[in-house]
């Protein structure tokens, strides 16, 4: 079975997107096939990757949009362009997906997870917009099969993640009243940009208040914080291709042994 990855929190600038592009290019490099959607109307990892559609609009909205979408990421995926990995494509984001979110109808939160049914990709990487709920949450949280809840060592990265188990749980309520046996799994917190010299008090805190809440479910190691992350995503690059990021690849190379060994093997 594909795993379908979310990269999830209800709060904002916590990593959710560093997290998605980082497993991607971790399991691309590894050899899997990866497909990467960009779920966010901001378009942030569409931008870091600097991909586009084929032609405009074709991007993740349209799946959104239309009720004939089944099988339509393979359809819509683009591939990452030079100095990124041949294993990886991208179903880019557009701006209509923020005009369409005020807009869309019930029942279309299925759309998503029928557009990625029989996609030949081992590993689907959803990077999750900065909602509390709504349609497009809706479309990741049936889609995915599995989540990773992002999280920066701070306030804000700890009130995304109560956010996130709340409507995790109600989510599986929902699947569980409807009788499905669809899957979502939880595999873990993965804390990001965190200090790894000098840690500050409230990194430290909330680190320990993560591990008291929710045990068992920080998983380790924090991703420590490089500014070359930073660079390369403002230069639309790869931050693995310069030295000083080694740290981070490391830490997230440790992190996707974790949660990603139950992926299918690569062909
Ligand atoms: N390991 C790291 N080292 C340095 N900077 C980092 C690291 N991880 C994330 N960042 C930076 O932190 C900021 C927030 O990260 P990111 O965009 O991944 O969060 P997000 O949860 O996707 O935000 P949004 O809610 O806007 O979608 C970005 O500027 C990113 O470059
Ligand atoms: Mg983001």
């Amino acid at each position: 079975m594909t795993t379908v990855l979310g990269s999830y929190s209800e709060a904002g600038g916590v990593c959710k997107t560093t997290h998605a592009v980082s497993l991607a290019m971790t399991a691309a490099l590894a050899g899997r096939n990866v497909l990467l959607i960009d779920l966010d109307p901001r378009a942030s990892a569409t931008r870091w990757l600097t991909v586009e559609p084929t032609k405009p609009g074709l991007d993740v909205s349209a799946i959104i949009a239309a009720d004939d979408c089944d099988g339509w990421a393979d359809e819509l995926a683009v591939p990452a362009p030079d100095g990124w990995s041949p294993n990886l494509r991208v179903v880019p984001a557009g701006r209509r997906l923020a005009t369409l979110e005020g807009q869309l109808p019930h029942g279309v939160e299925l759309r998503l997870m029928r557009a990625i049914e029989g996609t030949t990709a081992d590993l689907v990487v959803i990077d999750c917009p900065n909602r509390q709920g709504g349609p497009l949450t809706l479309n990741a949280l049936f889609a995915a099969n599995a989540l990773i809840i992002a999280a920066k060592p701070d306030t804000d990265g700890r009130e995304g993640v109560e956010g996130a188990y709340t409507t995790i749980a109600r989510h599986r309520q929902t699947l569980d009243r409807l009788g499905s046996t669809r899957r979502l799994d939880v595999l873990g917190i993965v804390v990001g940009n965190g200090r790894d010299v000098i840690v500050p008090r409230i990194e430290k805190h909330t680190l320990a208040e993560l591990d008291n809440t929710w045990p068992g479910q920080v998983l380790r190691p924090v991703i420590p914080s490089r500014t070359i992350v930073r660079e390369a995503r403002e230069a639309g690059t790869w931050y693995g291709n310069f030295p000083s990021s080694a740290p981070v690849v490391e830490a997230y190379a440790a992190i996707a042994a974790q949660i990603l060994h139950t992926m299918k093997e690569p062909a």
